[in-house]
């Protein structure tokens, strides 16, 4: 069994917040941050705009590419670690896309890799279950996390949604093949959100009695991060993952039309390609007017390249997300 990438689509806030603008609020400047990352321009959620509805519109672009009919849809993977309810919003989505046959549709937390999960998790549920049409969709709004007071994070950050139709077929025309993935817990110290602790210790004294009840209610601390060790690890850790999962696939590096990495930090996107000796016009790169939009970065810059015509039909794409957990990983697609 086969499995192909049908369709694919993006939706972004309307709001658009300039390097200029953050300047105006924390200690940066533009040049400083075009210099350090090659982020010009984020997104950020406003008025009525969700992840959920980013992502419902995302999925409706990419179902309408694929000519897919939402009843035909048997199982919607959500990729967010930032979603509009705490149990996951995929089952919203399915509802909103008026999937009527009621398909399976559950979320998946995995940060930055999210989305390259989802792709895995959606080969694996058409190869071994018999799923026949899976929308993965990677859809973030970290500004909801960002400390807009730290500008060695809020500069980074922006909201989007982006989506792919995954859908069966003979194994002859497969178009998603090798793939690498891997997680380091002891990462996790480098890049996190934490749930606040002393909000999660203040039921019980030492000696087990009850001091307080109820508890407060929960809430996460901001993004906090070791911006060095982060770019360490990627630059370390990515070349790796892409060179395994091409090993997978059988197919030289050389073969690869375009890397599509996350889009976190252009800096780290060329010391990739530099590894992977892949030329600057093979990579695709859209970080500078969206930031890094975590699992939606992916198929955000996906469908960007393939309507501006850049992705054609044939060509093999080496994608890699890595991120928060740590997790990292990289799929082999031919579009
Ligand atoms: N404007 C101006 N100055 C700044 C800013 C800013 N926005 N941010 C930091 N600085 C200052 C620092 O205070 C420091 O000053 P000092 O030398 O006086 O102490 C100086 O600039 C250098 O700071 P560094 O943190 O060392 O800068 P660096 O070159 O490492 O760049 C950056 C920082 C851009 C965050 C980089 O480390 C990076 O991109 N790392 C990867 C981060 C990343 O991709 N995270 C997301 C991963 S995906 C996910 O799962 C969410």
């Amino acid at each position: 069994q086969g499995c192909k990438l049908v369709g694919c689509g993006s939706a972004v806030p309307t709001l658009k917040v300039s390097n200029d603008d953050l300047a105006k609020i924390v200690d940066t400047s533009d040049e400083w941050i075009s210099v350090r990352t090659g982020i010009r321009n984020r997104r950020v959620l406003s008025g009525k705009e969700s992840v959920t509805t980013l992502a419902v519109e995302a999925a409706r672009n990419a179902l309408q590419m694929a000519q897919v009919d939402p009843d035909d849809v048997d199982l919607v993977l959500m990729c967010s670690s930032t979603p509009d309810d705490l149990f996951g919003s995929a089952p919203q989505i399915q509802k909103a896309l008026g999937c009527k046959r009621n398909p399976l549709a559950y979320d998946i937390t995995a940060a930055c890799s999210g989305f390259v999960l989802g792709l895995i998790s959606a080969a694996s549920h058409i190869r071994g279950a018999g799923f026949q049409n899976v929308l993965v969709i990677g859809a973030d709004a970290l500004s909801r996390y960002v400390d807009w007071t730290d500008r060695g994070t809020c500069i980074l950050f922006g909201d989007a949604a982006g989506a792919v139709l995954v859908q069966a077929c003979d194994s002859e025309e497969d178009g998603l093949f090798g793939f690498d993935l891997h997680s380091d817990g002891d990462g996790q110290r480098h890049l996190n959100a934490p749930i606040k602790e002393n909000e999660m210790d203040n039921t019980l004294g030492s000696n087990g009695s009850v001091l307080d009840f109820p508890p407060n209610r929960s809430s996460y601390s901001c993004i906090q991060m070791n911006g060095k060790e982060v770019f360490r690890f990627a630059v370390r850790s990515v070349p790796q993952s892409i060179e395994s999962a091409l090993a997978k696939a059988g197919i030289p590096g050389s073969s690869i039309d375009w890397l599509l990495l996350h889009q976190a930090n252009q800096r780290i996107i060329d010391a990739v390609a530099t590894r992977l000796e892949v030329p600057p016009e093979r990579v695709i790169s859209n970080l500078a007017n969206y930031g890094n939009t975590s699992a939606a970065s992916i198929p955000l810059a996906l469908d960007e390249a393939v309507r501006s015509g850049k992705v054609k039909v044939g060509h093999t794409i080496a994608a890699a997300g890595f991120g928060a957990g740590v997790t990292w990983g990289s799929a082999i697609l031919r579009w």
